[in-house]
């Protein structure tokens, strides 16, 4: 089976799993409604009204984590600008989402370099609320994104992750992604130095680039 095909029936297995009635009269009151909320999540485009959710996201991960190379906060105009400037270049920004828990998680790709040479490679990144973490969804959103990217027509998808960031490239690697370089000592947070990997996922098998530009 190809990696497509791999990705895509992980993606529908996860709601299946998650949308079984049959498994919430094994499992205790609690996580029967936890299953239940689950089964609701959907992932979809993101709207403008889904702003203050992924910006809560990003905003929280910049103050607690290393996965955002940035010590400073963003407000609601720059995420606006950041989703408008993604969809006029026709990139995916897409949410999970809980229904009544909102917004749990986003993913998105962009441009890896902005030169036409780098047209077919797309560097992502993807965020679950600090709430919801550990429970599947970077997994599910991740391989929707990998789709799209696919769908796109791209050839490479890239990870710039954090080295110590071991729920990134373990769920990177669960998804195919290899780790093809790593550089020391490139950035700086919380006053230590941060080494980065890169991690890429070949999406197609073409031995030959199209020669269109676009
Ligand atoms: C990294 C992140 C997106 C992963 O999403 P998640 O929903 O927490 O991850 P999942 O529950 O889908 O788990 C995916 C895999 O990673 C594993 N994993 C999850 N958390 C882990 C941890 N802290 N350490 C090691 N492995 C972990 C899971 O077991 C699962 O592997 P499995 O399928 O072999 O069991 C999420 O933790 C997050 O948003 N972190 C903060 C922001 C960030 O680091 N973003 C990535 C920037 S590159």
């Amino acid at each position: 089976m190809d990696a497509r095909k791999a990705a895509s029936r992980f993606f529908t297995d996860e709601f299946i799993v998650a949308a079984k009635p049959v498994k919430e009269r094994f499992l205790a009151p609690e996580a029967a409604i936890e299953a239940k909320e689950k089964a609701l999540m959907q992932v979809r485009d993101a709207r403008a009204d889904d702003i203050p959710a992924i910006m809560a996201i990003y905003n929280d991960a910049v103050l607690h984590t290393t996965a955002i190379w940035n010590d400073t906060q963003v407000d609601a105009a720059n995420r606006l600008a950041w989703l408008s400037q993604r969809q006029a270049s026709h990139y995916p920004v897409l949410v999970a989402d809980a229904g009544p828990q909102g917004i749990v998680g986003y993913a998105s790709f962009g441009d890896w370099r902005a030169f036409d040479g780098y047209r077919h490679t797309v560097e992502h990144s993807v965020y679950v609320r600090a709430d919801q973490r550990g429970g599947g969804i970077g997994k599910v959103l991740l391989a929707a994104l990998i789709e799209r990217a696919r769908d796109l027509g791209k050839h490479v998808m890239i990870a710039a992750i954090e080295a110590g960031n071991e729920a990134s490239i373990h769920l990177h690697e669960r998804l195919g992604f290899e780790q093809v370089a790593r550089m020391p000592q490139v950035g700086t947070k919380f006053g230590q130095w941060l080494d980065l990997v890169f991690l890429q996922l070949m999406l197609d098998q073409r031995t030959t680039p199209d020669l269109t530009i676009g």
